[in-house]
């Protein structure tokens, strides 16, 4: 057993992609073996695969798991109903629709009537198909009710979880989390989990990957140490329930619908667990991040905390990148970040605080979309403050921020919901239109007295 660490209300073991043991009941993990003729306790051993059987050993993800009963015995799956026809898991173009403008979204409103985690997801945009096992969907959720006598279970891709507004008590068969705003949790495919929001109306930002997971970025010349250490992840560790739970539903999205499948007990009857297959968390807040300590900008890739990889080296399905506080020390460096067009496309979000780029309008728990080939930079008011600081600002830090990216090499659909949403920002471009010349010969070229302005 890996030692426990105090999370206060939750034990959880720490690391990335260790093979983790636990066990709630001393003695329930099996010894030398994954399924022996009788498990400890009468338990059901029973298997996940997050990748397929043969991957390469260095990629390959599964966990066992001792239950009281196996996930198996349930009625039929049904259609849910009601549905939620908000949720996409395959993007074409008679669900989406293709939009090179500049997007941007107010912070959603609390629902009016009882919503739990489900009911609350929405999907804004995201490419390919879970079938296909190749793209990617970004949700938003809001809600204001604990998941009740049910389970979600996603069987098309793993859930990156960012919350915005409100604490997530996250059940899941290896344990419980404890996520805040300012964390982030990963639940891979395939797990089956319970939200419970014990304060109230929460918000915030899913990315769903379909057909690969996600894991540290490589660190190149930054060297061994830096941005996300592995030894602050943390994965639950085995709790169980033991209890009769008449009409409990497990609900499966498959195909970006959903299907109910009733049972009469409780999905978290694991009494023990191994494996590398798990749901974690991590806590923004220790990212070490780099940057430049000399002049110029650095690329926003720097601060990856978290990719999932395509079969192409250096190109990711989806990136998780934060902005988080840090000293800006660059010298004669337009310092925000730089005017660009980008192949990868970028929806952008803000956890708390300002966003350096953006003096106004770039809410907390709103967002932005900037797809391929976009153009995007530094708001007018942010450009000329900046300009109006001259050189001699000196060091600065910038506090109270945390904003983040899900970068992508595939290019974003728009879902219906997301184009005709009334948090959709129709006067998005006017941060920008302001923008103005500053071109000037004889202040530029002083070395060429031909270019003279013609006083
Ligand atoms: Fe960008």
């Amino acid at each position: 057993m890996e030692n426990p660490i105090d999370g206060g209300e939750f034990v959880y073991l720490s690391g990335f992609g260790n093979h983790f043991s636990s066990e709630a009941l001393a003695g329930a993990l099996p010894v030398a073996q994954n399924s022996p003729l009788v498990c400890p306790y009468g338990l059901y051993a029973e298997q996940i695969s997050g990748t397929s059987f043969t991957s390469p050993r260095n990629r390959n993800l599964f966990s066992w798991f001792y239950r009281i009963k196996p996930s198996v015995t349930h009625e039929p799956f049904k259609p849910r109903v009601p549905g939620n026809g908000r949720i996409l898991s395959e993007f074409n173009n008679s669900n989406s629709s293709a939009n090179p403008t500049q997007l941007r979204w107010k912070p959603l409103d609390a629902p009016d009537s009882p919503t739990d985690f489900i009911d609350g997801l929405s999907t804004v945009c995201g490419s390919g198909s879970s079938f296909m096992r190749h793209g990617y969907a970004i949700h938003m959720y809001t809600a204001n009710k604990s998941m009740d006598n049910c389970a979600f279970c996603n069987a098309d891709g793993d859930f990156l979880i960012v919350p915005q507004q409100g604490r997530l008590l996250v059940t899941t068969e290896c344990g419980r989390l404890k996520v805040s705003p300012g964390e982030i949790a990963i639940l891979p495919q395939g797990f089956r989990f319970s939200v419970n929001l014990p304060d109230g109306p929460s918000r915030g930002y899913v990315a769903e990957i379909f057909g690969t997971h996600f894991q540290l970025p490589d660190l190149g010349p930054i060297g061994a140490n830096g941005l996300a250490s592995p030894r602050d992840f943390l994965v639950p560790t085995a709790w169980f329930e033991d209890k009769s739970y008449p009409g409990y539903t497990i609900v499966q999205k498959f195909g970006g619908e959903l299907f109910d499948a009733v049972q009469d007990f409780s999905p978290f009857n694991v009494v023990a667990w191994h494996g590398n297959y798990v749901p974690y968390m991590y806590d923004l807040n220790k990212f070490c991040p780099y940057n430049t300590v000399l002049f110029d900008h650095s690329d926003p890739s720097i601060n990856t905390v978290l990719t999932a990889p395509t079969d192409k080296p250096g190109v990711a399905l989806l990136d998780f990148v934060i902005f988080p506080p840090r000293w800006l020390v660059a010298e004669h460096t337009f310092r925000p970040p730089y005017y660009h067009r980008n192949c990868m496309s970028e929806f952008m979000g803000l956890i708390h605080g300002g966003y350096e780029a953006k003096a106004d309008g770039f809410l907390p728990g709103g967002a932005s979309l900037h797809s391929c080939m976009t153009p995007h930079g530094p708001d007018t008011k942010s450009y000329e403050a900046t300009i109006a600081r001259g050189n001699d600002v000196g060091p600065c830090k910038i506090t109270d921020t945390m904003a983040f990216m899900f970068e992508s090499s595939l290019i974003p659909r728009i879902s219906q919901w997301a184009s005709e949403s009334p948090f959709l920002d129709q006067d998005y471009y006017q941060c920008w239109i302001g923008l103005k010349s500053h071109f000037a010969v004889t202040k530029t070229s002083p070395e060429n007295p031909s270019l003279g302005n013609g006083d």
